[in-house]
């Protein structure tokens, strides 16, 4: 009976783990009724991102300054003004709801550095003297609404507007190529604290990574007191055998809250990953390393995370990262990479 009993269920997992996907993949509907009935994989990601879309637009709706908004459409009237030939009327479409998030932003501008406000304004300034010609009753309208909302230009500053990069950076290839053949993921590391300042050094590097319309949706939580290293570093599953030598533990989380379409869902992976990786280059280059640590959707860890590090629904870890100074006694993995053939084609 039992062996009966055993054989159906393994025939039962055989069904559901490879044939029903076979069959079921031909198409959407059929896949969705597969993750409707069959697997729970998705359900964090659906809830996160249905909850992010109400976080973007219960901010648009309210008095709450939306900075991510404003960052996003000030992106877009930067490239405007960048743009050749630059048109005399752009960003008609949208430059009511700068103005409005920008107005609502000035009322709360704690909910954003004195950096970023200074960024919005200038650019608004330098937009409303681009398109001064125009004439466009909308831009005009907007115009008069935004000289009420004085924010002082600091004339003595570079102002924060597009520019023509004259320099370059003295670095070359050669050195660049030798940080990446030294950078190898280490996950032995000496039993000596990372300061704090090393860290925020590497973040702020990391912070100048491209991101989809500059909005950087993400943060980085950085754990480094050794009792919550103890709780951090099991929460992922990539960590065994090692995880007592991690010294200071980042967990990389993004925030869903950043945009409106569900097409947008990828970019807080994308986004993250790129600053990721100057990161761990800057860590690299101060003479610390790191590990990079995969962060599995998977439902229990999820709450385990989210209780840990006290996430909105709309946030989701992307990745953790393993960091100290390196154990010149611990080994490397070899790491082979592809060759150039592998990786590229001209198309
Ligand atoms: C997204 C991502 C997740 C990773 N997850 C883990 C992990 O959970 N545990 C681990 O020991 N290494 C992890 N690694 C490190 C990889 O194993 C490593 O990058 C790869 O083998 C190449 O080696 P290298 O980093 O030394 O070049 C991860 C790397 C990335 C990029």
């Amino acid at each position: 009976m039992k062996s009966i009993l055993k054989k159906l269920r393994r025939k039962q997992r055989r069904f559901v783990g490879s044939d029903l996907p076979r069959l079921l993949s031909k198409n959407v509907l059929l896949a969705k009724l597969y993750y409707l009935l069959f697997s729970r994989a998705f359900d964090r990601e659906l809830r996160s991102v249905l909850a992010g879309r109400d976080a973007y637009i219960t901010q648009l709706s309210s008095e709450a300054a939306n900075a991510t908004l404003l960052t996003r459409n000030i992106h877009r009237l930067e490239k405007g003004l960048l743009m050749r030939p630059r048109r005399d009327t752009f960003a008609a479409g949208f430059i009511t709801e700068t103005v409005t998030a920008f107005s609502k932003l000035v009322k709360r501008p704690q909910t954003c550095t004195p950096d970023q406000l200074r960024w919005f304004a200038d650019v608004l300034r330098e937009y409303f003297t681009a398109t001064a010609q125009s004439q466009h009753p909308v831009i005009e309208r907007q115009r008069q609404r935004f000289v009420t909302l004085v924010v002082e230009e600091e004339l003595d500053e570079v102002r924060k507007v597009p520019y023509k990069r004259t320099q370059r950076v003295n670095i070359s290839f050669e050195d660049f190529a030798k940080l990446s053949y030294q950078r190898r993921s280490v996950r032995w590391f000496l039993e000596q604290p990372v300061p704090r300042t090393l860290i925020d050094r590497a973040i702020s590097v990391a912070s100048q990574s491209p991101s989809a319309c500059n909005r950087q949706p993400f943060r980085y939580v950085i754990i480094d007191d050794p009792a919550k290293i103890a709780k951090a570093v099991e929460l992922p599953m990539g960590t065994r055998g090692y995880a007592h030598s991690i010294q200071s533990f980042i967990v990389c989380v993004g925030n869903l809250s950043a945009y409106f379409h569900e097409r947008d869902r990828h970019l807080i992976y994308i986004d993250a990953s790129l600053a990721n990786m100057a990161l761990m280059y800057s860590l690299e280059v101060l003479g610390l390393s790191s590990v990079p640590i995969n962060w599995p959707d998977i439902e229990p860890r999820e709450r385990m995370m989210q209780d840990f590090l006290g996430l909105k629904d709309y946030e989701r870890p992307i990745m953790c990262m393993g960091v100290g100074y390196p154990d010149p006694e611990g080994m490397v993995a070899y790491s082979q990479k592809k060759d150039l053939d592998q990786l590229r084609v001209y198309a």
